[in-house]
């Protein structure tokens, strides 16, 4: 086999209380690119479509990941990369992630499967570094692994596979502005109160506890964010409102899907998930934001060859 192609899917990093390190993967978007070997030794990006990202490999977040995966295997051949981009740039679903992903992936089909998942995250953490400007796997983990995920540690790498209760729909509005990974974290505090942490850390525990048991109640009740929430929503423009829809709606939890813009929501059946979407959509019809929702099942299968 010397081509294959890919889909990657976009995720949801963060989940509320999750901060860095927990992540679930979509099934409604995601990017799709071509990995072929060629006989030039190196790595190169040949053909982006969708967005404006820089053709250098050193400066793709795709070509990034590439490199480090390629600098530690011994090949007398190379490999061209083409990115046909859907997930906007700054949009808040893991857009960075699903590049690093997709080329780490492919290589890997490509050269028989040398390296696991876990590996591959380690080589796409890389490429995500030079997105956001610091070391981070919470959108990686769920589009190599897909379903939800927990990062335990970035260095070593390891990640834990959480399950998916079935009837778990996201709804996830894009308001069509720009917010960069790098400005969304200069905005947080370098240190957090004990009693914030307490409850934090109380909540990610009992959201992992829900995920594994199909408890949807916990889960409503789990997903809450007194960290990172209050210093981001401020960046997002009619956040409270779209929240209280959302809410009102039926969803079981609303929060800033990654760094945002995007907001996301999760649902218990699609009936509310479709709910939850037409009550915010008519929060934003209201503002002049562009913008554009879905909603998506949560895809438990992650990055995949089409
Ligand atoms: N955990 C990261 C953040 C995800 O919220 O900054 C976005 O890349």
């Amino acid at each position: 086999m010397n081509e294959i192609k890919i889909f990657s899917p976009a995720t949801v990093a963060n989940v509320s209380c999750g901060f860095d390190v927990l992540g679930f993967c979509l099934d409604s978007v995601g990017d799709d690119m071509v990995i072929r070997k060629t006989d030039k030794k190196g790595i190169f990006i040949t053909k982006i479509e969708g967005f404006d990202l820089p053709f250098e490999t050193e400066l793709n977040v795709a070509g990034v990941s590439a490199l480090a995966m390629y600098n530690a295997i011994d090949v007398d051949f190379g490999f061209e990369i083409e990115i046909y981009k859907n997930i906007k740039p700054g949009s808040g679903i893991g857009s960075s992630a699903a590049s690093a992903v997709g080329s780490v992936f492919g290589m890997n089909e490509l050269l028989g499967r040398p390296f696991n998942k876990t590996q591959l995250t380690a080589f796409a953490i890389k490429g995500e570094a030079i997105a956001s400007k610091c070391e981070h796997a919470d959108n990686l983990a769920p589009a190599l692994f897909g379903g939800f995920t927990l990062v335990k540690s970035i260095n070593p790498v390891q990640i834990l596979e959480i399950p998916s209760p079935t009837d778990l729909y996201a709804t996830i509005i894009h308001p069509q502005i720009e917010i960069k990974t790098s400005e969304s974290r200069a905005v947080l505090p370098k240190e957090v109160a004990l009693a914030d942490a307490i409850t934090q850390w109380s909540n990610v525990g009992s959201l992992i506890h829900a995920l594994h048991t199909n408890d949807y109640n916990l889960l409503k009740d789990s997903l809450h964010d007194v960290i990172v929430e209050p210093h981001r929503s401020k960046l997002i423009p009619h956040y409270d409102d779209v929240k209280k829809a959302s809410l009102k709606a039926g969803s079981l939890g609303c929060g800033i899907s990654g760094s945002g813009p995007s907001i996301f929501s999760l649902s218990q059946g699609l009936e509310v998930a479709n709910k939850v979407k037409e009550a915010i959509k008519l929060v934003y019809a209201e503002t002049g934001i562009a913008f554009d929702i879905h909603v998506s099942k949560i895809n438990t299968e992650g990055v995949k060859i089409v």
